[in-house]
């Protein structure tokens, strides 16, 4: 097998820009976790699947790797503080954020772009990895534009759409 120094194959990983979500589950006695990820991926519209990549580091990992169901909440622009605590904080994250805490279903935070309430469509074991496919039982947009990431910082569509204004308009 190649290998590579994993610092430098992360840092070509992350030239490619994506958006940034927080991915949350239940655990059996109804704890929520989460955790921030832009391995977000949307699969097929029939069935309805998406997938993200939990990384077996997670302290989470756990519940995601034998999770029934599972949120995918799309941060919007001006929520880089949610995706800093979901990434970082060791604390209660969820002290920390506004979500609606129905104990039937994986938590989902106030003000997001997106969200799909989705359950376990398949596991896939891919290295240090594995992908979580899901399908979409429910999902709601808002009229937020959701929030940027690329080489390990956040960027706002926001000031680019600004900036693309400018250069057309003046
Ligand atoms: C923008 C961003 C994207 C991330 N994407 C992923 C991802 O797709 N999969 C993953 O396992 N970790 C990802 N991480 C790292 C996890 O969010 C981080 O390791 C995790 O929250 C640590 O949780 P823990 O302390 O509960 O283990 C990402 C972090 C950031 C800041």
């Amino acid at each position: 097998m190649t290998q590579f120094d994993p610092k430098a194959l992360r840092q070509a990983f992350s030239v490619f820009p994506t958006g940034v979500t927080i991915v949350t589950a239940r655990a059996d006695d109804g704890t929520p976790v989460g955790f921030t990820a832009n391995s977000f991926t949307s699969v097929s519209l029939d069935p309805p699947l998406l997938l993200v990549c939990p990384g077996r580091y997670l302290s989470s990992f756990p519940v995601f790797e034998t999770c029934s169901r599972f949120a995918v909440n799309v941060l919007a622009d001006g929520q880089e503080a949610l995706s800093d605590t979901f990434a970082r904080f060791g604390g209660d994250r969820f002290a920390q954020a506004a979500w609606t805490d129905d104990p039937d279903l994986p938590p989902v935070f106030h003000g997001v772009a997106a969200h799909f309430l989705c359950t376990t469509h398949q596991i896939i074991p891919a290295g240090d990895h594995v992908v979580l496919m899901g399908e979409v039982e429910a999902f709601e947009r808002s009229e937020r534009l959701g929030l940027g990431f690329a080489e390990q910082n956040y960027f706002s569509l926001g000031s680019v759409n600004a900036a693309e204004r400018e250069r057309h308009y003046g």
